[in-house]
């Protein structure tokens, strides 16, 4: 492996408890990995060069765990991070595994629900800033329906805002350096769930008490079950000033949550993405929701994580070929493509207008349809690029 294809810390490469500890079980199939122990996880994923670990609470202190429980055990945890160099950028809450929540979490018909969700949040959200996480996602995996007559969509959009209400109110009283993270997916575990896509989430986020405190989780699977390109999901989010976080994995459009290694499909898209990212400087952590396959052993599970990094480093170092190749270039030229930053026309004043419609009155409107815009050279040169031809 070449120097710059070696994931390091710097590249703020993380993973989540939960998908390194992914023990392969499926709707039809059990456990086909044994439980892996936190403090391990963190071991291995810095010998991999990654930057740092994700959780839900349920990941690191089971559910039922007394006081003295949960302390002993970050404490062994805090130990494991301290001794690896890792750290906890971000955390969450498992709101969807007990069945508590069968019919949602914050936006839950029975309103004794509701409060028991909020109430765990909270204690999720302290932990998560015990550990030094300064962005907490919020995805609501049961909150949707099946039975369509059994919600009130805009109820349930009430009670979510103010789910989200509440814990922004919590990290305000407490002092928290702490932004949140909505995670659009449009459906599974429910038939169909709240806040399906990121434009959704982007329009939620502007009803809410502290819009500054909300953005993005945008999910590389989720926008693409939708059917939807994910890199112009991720591009609006940043438009937005929203892009707080991101799930990179791997998804076929029209399937299940797929959650593969990051650019096991789409790879044509991960890359989009990946130079995206590049291009804009993004600072935040490329974080890989993901699992490694069924038929995979313990050895497999760290194939999979050093294949996810792998594939970014790969895609981000495709990302600086293209910005060189001078064939790319002219190609880029011929299409026109900086020519959209300039401004369509800056005078808004109804003599402004007149003079836009004056000046438009005069173009060769025939002749600008004729034109064709390079698109098929373009799209090859990077299709080669991409298959190591060039
Ligand atoms: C999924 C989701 C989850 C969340 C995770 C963090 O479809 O299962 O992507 O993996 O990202 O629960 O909130
Ligand atoms: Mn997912
Ligand atoms: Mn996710």
């Amino acid at each position: 492996m070449t120097e710059a294809l070696t994931p390091r810390p710097e590249h703020k490469f993380t993973f989540g408890l939960w998908t390194v500890g992914n023990p392969g079980r499926d709707p039809f199939g059990r456990e086909v990995r044994p439980p892996l122990d936190p403090c391990e996880s963190v071991r291995r994923l810095a010998e991999l060069g990654a930057y740092g670990v994700n959780l839900h609470d349920d990941d690191l202190v089971p559910p039922g765990s007394s006081v003295a429980e949960r302390d002993a055990i970050v404490a062994r945890f805090q130990e494991a991070l301290d001794e690896s160099g890792l750290v906890v950028p971000m955390a969450t809450t498992n709101l969807f595994g007990d069945p508590v929540f069968r019919d949602g979490a914050f936006t839950a018909n029975d309103p004794r629900v509701r409060r028991y969700a909020v109430a765990k949040t909270l204690d999720a959200i302290d932990l998560g800033v015990e550990l030094g996480a300064t962005v907490y996602v919020m995805w609501g995996g049961r909150e949707g329906v099946e039975a369509e007559a059994a919600i009130d969509v805009a109820a349930a959009l009430d009670r979510y805002a103010e789910a989200v209400n509440l814990c922004c109110a919590h990290a305000r009283a407490q002092g928290y350096d702490l932004r949140f993270a909505l995670e659009p997916k449009p459906n599974e575990p429910r038939g169909d769930l709240l806040l399906p896509t990121v434009g959704h989430a982007l329009a939620f986020i502007d009803e809410l008490e502290w819009p500054d405190m909300v953005g993005l989780n945008p999910e590389f699977a989720h926008e693409t079950m939708s059917g939807l390109s994910f890199t112009h999901a991720v591009a609006q989010a940043l438009w937005h000033d929203k892009l707080f976080h991101i799930d990179l994995n791997a998804q076929r459009i029209g399937k299940y949550d797929q959650d593969f290694r990051f650019g096991s499909e789409g790879i044509r898209d991960a890359f989009y993405t990946v130079k995206l990212l590049e291009d804009a400087g993004w600072d935040g952590c490329r974080h890989f929701d993901a699992h490694a396959y069924r038929t995979e052993d313990a050895d497999g599970v760290w194939d999979f994580a050093r294949g996810c990094m792998r594939t970014y480093l790969i895609l981000a170092d495709k990302a600086r070929r293209f910005a060189a190749h001078p064939e790319i270039a002219e190609a880029l030229a011929a299409a026109q493509v900086a020519a959209l930053a300039e401004p369509t026309w800056s005078d808004t004043s109804p003599e402004g207008l007149a003079a836009l419609r004056a000046e438009a009155a005069g173009y060769d409107v025939a002749a600008l349809a004729a034109a064709g815009h390079g698109h098929e050279r373009l799209d090859q040169l990077v299709t080669e690029l991409l298959l190591g031809a060039r």
